[in-house]
């Protein structure tokens, strides 16, 4: 990954929809490569939200809310998200501001200068649902092939505006081919390979039957996903070449879910190209999660509510266990026993009893002050390589991977007290030995603090407060997390409670 300025997104969220846990799943993500990536220099994190489209307006009509004002209500409630996970965004973009949607019009205005867009005339099955057009013969007894759906689908003849998407077929397929890294992880990548030697019909994107949509001139509006996807610079001030454009763009990550692959990594860097614009340097495509194995449903009644599982746990936990239970490409189930487990285990009994423990021998024999250690480390040699281990683990999107390698110098940690026992060097009255470990402890703690805190941003500020540090953990891991940094003499402030208080199951009483 390039040293430039860093530019990360999510999908932006279909506004009607409701936050659940595989929402703030995919912003938790991109939320810990911007903190990681600021620790190095510029980084830019959007999100936002997808809010045109039929099933808007429909939505809208039954609230008996003009579209307009039904979303303006509506999108508190993902910003609320963020904020209740620690989302930490720099923009945040809404489809329906016109600084987007008066750029979604240049770009159309621009490709249909240049031959990329073009009038023709659609006839074919369409779902409203999916707002997608199908070829019949890819519907299932008739109805639309998408398993989430399977709902009727409706004949539509009308003049359209097409993308040409065909004439940039052989160019995907030499560049999915030079650039086997663009779409990560290689299940997805493969499978849109297949798709695009496949062949590619050009994009229907105009619709004459919507009216929530941004308007065309001369009529119809824009269809949604060609609308959603042009987000990602329209939030960069594309149309004026603003400071932003020209700092981020192309974007170093797109974290997307599986099933918007298509989008992202065919039609997407097909439009750039007819902009005259580089497509991103990675899209990465995240597994889905379930319950209980199932996938979520209203109908199921299974949905993961996001503000109740804070609610219980706090945000680090959840975004702890979000990150490290599977490999970031892979599904994983999501259950409350599995949340509780990594919270007591991992985080409590591993990394709060660790800080807690610390500093409690520090203050005991050492008022808790950090004294100056006269013997070698044994352990920070041991370590020399972790910041730069973990930081590439991240920027390889293999979030598990890095906090796997952070808990090493947990384990490390916990294991140095075990066996060097502090208490025994203290009744043995051996102080270099003792100040050793004492130094050894806080300043591992110390680089625990760095190196989670793109993870669990909370607690890390809560174990840099102890050592009696102002704000949070910052600067670049390759100055910070040298061992010895930790300056002797530092009076430490141990906390009253623990970091990660027990949580045990809630006793249903009968
Ligand atoms: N609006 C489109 C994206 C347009 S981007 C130009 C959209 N919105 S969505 O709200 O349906 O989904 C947004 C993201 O949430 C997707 O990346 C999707 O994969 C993710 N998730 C939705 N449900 C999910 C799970 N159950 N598990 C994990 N993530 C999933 O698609």
């Amino acid at each position: 990954m390039s040293d430039r300025a860093f530019y990360v997104t999510t999908p932006i969220y279909y506004i009607s929809g409701n936050p659940h846990i595989g929402h703030a799943f995919t912003s938790v993500a991109a939320d810990v490569l911007a903190r990681y990536h600021r620790t190095k220099g510029r980084a830019f994190f959007l999100t936002g939200t997808d809010e045109h489209g039929q099933k808007v307006a429909q939505a809208a009509e039954a609230a008996g809310q003009t579209p307009k004002a039904f979303t303006d209500g509506l999108v508190g409630r993902w910003k609320d998200l963020c904020a209740a996970f620690d989302v930490r965004y720099d923009d945040f973009i809404r489809t329906t501001e016109p600084r987007h949607m008066e750029q979604v019009v240049a770009v159309f205005e621009r490709l249909k200068e240049t031959g990329d867009i073009y009038l023709g005339k659609y006839e074919g099955w369409y779902c409203t649902n999916d707002e997608t057009f199908w070829l019949e013969s890819k519907l299932i007894d008739g109805r639309c092939p998408n398993p989430e759906c399977r709902r009727d689908v409706q004949w539509l003849s009308e003049e359209n505006w097409f993308f040409a998407l065909s004439k940039y077929r052989d160019r995907l397929l030499a560049y999915f081919r030079e650039h086997p890294r663009f779409l990560r992880p290689e299940r997805a990548y493969n499978e849109m390979l297949v798709t695009i030697e496949a062949g590619l019909d050009d994009l229907c994107i105009s619709r004459t039957n919507i009216d929530w949509g941004i308007a065309l001139p001369g009529g119809g509006t824009i269809y949604v996903w060609v609308d959603a996807l042009l987000n990602y610079i329209t939030a960069l001030d594309w149309q004026h070449d603003g400071e932003r454009f020209k700092t981020f763009w192309p974007a170093n990550v797109q974290i997307i879910g599986k099933e918007i692959a298509r989008f992202h990594t065919i039609i997407w860097p097909a439009m750039l190209w007819a902009l005259g614009l580089p497509a991103p340097e990675l899209v990465f495509a995240h597994g889905w999660i379930t319950v209980e194995g199932e996938k979520m449903s209203k109908s199921k009644g299974n949905v993961v509510d996001p503000f109740a599982v804070i609610e219980t746990f706090g945000a680090d936990t959840i975004r702890y266990f979000l990150l490290r239970e599977a490999p970031f490409g892979s599904d994983f189930s999501f259950g409350e026993e599995k949340v509780r487990l990594r919270r007591n285990g991992d985080l409590g009994n591993d990394l709060g009893n660790l800080v807690k423990r610390s500093l409690a021998m520090l203050t005991k024999y050492r008022d808790g002050i950090v004294p100056a250690a006269s013997l070698p480390s044994t352990i920070g040699p041991r370590f020399t390589t972790l910041g730069d281990t973990v930081g590439a683990r991240i920027a390889e999107l293999d979030f598990r991977g890095a906090l796997e390698a952070i808990w090493e110098l947990v384990a490390a940690l916990n294991v140095t007290i075990e066996e060097r026992k502090p208490w025994d060097l203290h009744k043995r009255d051996e102080r270099d030995a003792l100040d050793l470990v004492l130094y050894d402890l806080c300043e591992g703690i110390r680089w625990l603090a760095h190196l989670i805190a793109p993870f669990m941003p909370t607690t890390a500020r809560g174990i840099w407060t102890q050592f009696g540090f102002e704000g949070e953990p910052h600067g670049d891991w390759s100055t910070e997390l040298v061992w010895g940094k930790l300056a002797a003499g530092t009076q430490t402030v141990p906390a009253e409670g623990a970091l990660f208080p027990r949580i045990d199951a809630t006793v249903a009483i009968a």
